[in-house]
């Protein structure tokens, strides 16, 4: 349901894309030869969305990224979100190389391990204890799994166009088409085939204040957790509206529920203590991954202890061979200390330059005539081309999504990698001098 959002020129996508083909043959043929082994030709589904087709890269350094033919982009993918030092950035290459020397797993205790749950419990507001694991996916499942064990409740509530990585009861309704919402009204909607029924998740709507008390009335008494993206990062950037996470906090007490924020993405991205403390509410559980590792593959439970103790005293199962890995930790170690020694100054240039980058492409579009929206906050923002602002997924839907891939295209084609959602991650390593670049390219590829 997508409908045309302006009448200003489009970007000239049959152009642009003969431009990219043109200079990125080393991309398409490796593509080829990979997918001959690989499935689809990439390690995860979600890339294969890449238009025209998935570029490879050759390394990164800071906000740059070089693909395989030697082209150079300003990126703001970001790996999808955990370089938020930058491409490459020396001191963790540097940690990680000294641990690595010393052993590549252990499987067993080491210093790295409490040094780093320290300087988590020290910075996260909800945190007497945490945990490690290695993906996002797998800490929320953990979550959930505590939040069972503390309720002795088997259901929770999920919102429509969060995403919580790709286990069956949580990739449902993820960013399903109108179609699908048609049929399947509130209904959980599954992403793919071969998904257990989620029959535990009972589906509401982003600062939807009488969706959520529904869904408590629906299930009295049966509610063990609420899930959320504090920050609806995945889709939009779409912000809880004022009162709207208090309302959760409230609600959840009330019931007996537990409040899991999931701050994989805005962990360490909208400040040190995260969504928690960018909006000042506390869960009782959350659940961090990407930035946290700084792009090692490290993820992170911190709860109350109430809660945490279920795991200390192995009545709740937290179990993995890679948990706690001494490159992980130690990259996470040098990361949260880049990242807490002048925090107040490297986070107030983070929404800055963000900011800056947000409102000049704002800017630029609008003048040429473009109905374009954005959202989110200078670290992590997103872009659409629509008439109103969006308020929850559906809102996102009536966005103009194939414009949007034309202007990606031209983006491309002058040397700017955003995500093709729609979303922009920010690092540190982005100076005002590549935001100053950005615009000029961002000029250039509006026409
Ligand atoms: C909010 C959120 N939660 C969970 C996940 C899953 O994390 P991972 O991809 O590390 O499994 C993601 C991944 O993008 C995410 O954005």
């Amino acid at each position: 349901m997508t409908a045309p959002a302006t009448t200003a020129p489009a970007f000239s996508p049959a152009s642009r894309e003969a431009n990219i083909r043109s200079r990125t043959g080393g991309s398409l043929q490796r593509w080829r030869r990979a997918s001959a082994s690989l499935c689809g030709g990439v390690s995860s589904g979600l890339r294969r969305s890449a238009y025209p087709y998935p570029l490879y890269f050759s390394h990164g350094a800071g906000a740059t990224l070089w693909d395989v033919d030697g082209n150079a982009y300003f990126d703001y993918t970001l790996g999808w979100g955990p370089n938020i030092l930058g491409n490459a950035p020396p001191a963790l290459i540097s940690a990680i190389a000294e641990a690595a020397a010393k052993g590549l797993t252990f499987g067993a205790q080491h210093d790295l391990e409490y040094e780093v749950a320290e300087l988590l419990t020290r910075i996260i507001p909800c945190a007497d204890r945490v945990c490690f694991a290695n993906s996002g996916t797998e800490i929320v499942q953990l979550a959930l799994r505590l939040a069972r064990a503390a309720t002795g409740r088997r259901r929770f509530i999920k919102f429509e166009g969060h995403y919580h990585g790709w286990a069956d009861n949580v990739l449902v309704s993820y960013h399903p088409s109108a179609d699908q919402l048609a049929t399947c009204g509130e209904r959980p909607v599954p992403v793919g085939l071969g998904q257990l029924p989620a029959d535990a998740t009972v589906i509401a709507r982003w600062n939807g204040r009488e969706s959520v008390e529904q869904a408590f009335l629906a299930f009295p008494g049966e509610i063990s957790a609420v899930i959320c993206e504090p920050l609806l990062c995945n889709s939009g950037c779409i912000p809880p509206q004022a009162g709207f996470l208090s309302f959760l906090r409230e609600i959840t007490e009330r019931n007996g529920t537990l409040l899991i924020f999931d701050e994989v993405v805005t962990g360490f991205r909208l400040g040190l203590a995260g969504a928690q403390g960018f909006y000042s509410v506390t869960p009782d559980l959350a659940t961090y991954a990407k930035a946290v590792g700084g792009g090692a593959p490290l993820s992170v439970l911190a709860g109350r202890l109430p809660y945490m103790e279920l795991i200390e005293s192995g009545q709740v199962i937290h179990a993995g061979t890679l948990n706690g890995n001494p490159l992980a930790l130690a990259a996470a170690r040098a990361a949260l200390q880049f990242l807490t020694e002048d925090a107040p100054a490297l986070y107030a240039g983070l929404f800055r330059r963000g900011s800056r980058l947000r409102d000049g492409i704002l800017a630029i579009l609008r003048r040429r005539g473009h109905q374009v929206c954005a959202s989110g906050e200078g670290p992590v923002f997103h872009l659409c081309f629509s008439d109103r602002q969006p308020m929850n997924y559906r809102d996102l839907l009536e966005a103009d999504t194939a414009h949007y891939k034309n202007f990606l295209l031209a983006l491309q084609d002058e040397g700017v990698l955003p995500l093709p959602d729609g979303r922009w991650y920010l690092s540190a390593a982005h100076s005002d001098a590549d935001i100053d670049a950005t615009l000029a390219a961002v000029e250039r590829a509006a026409g």
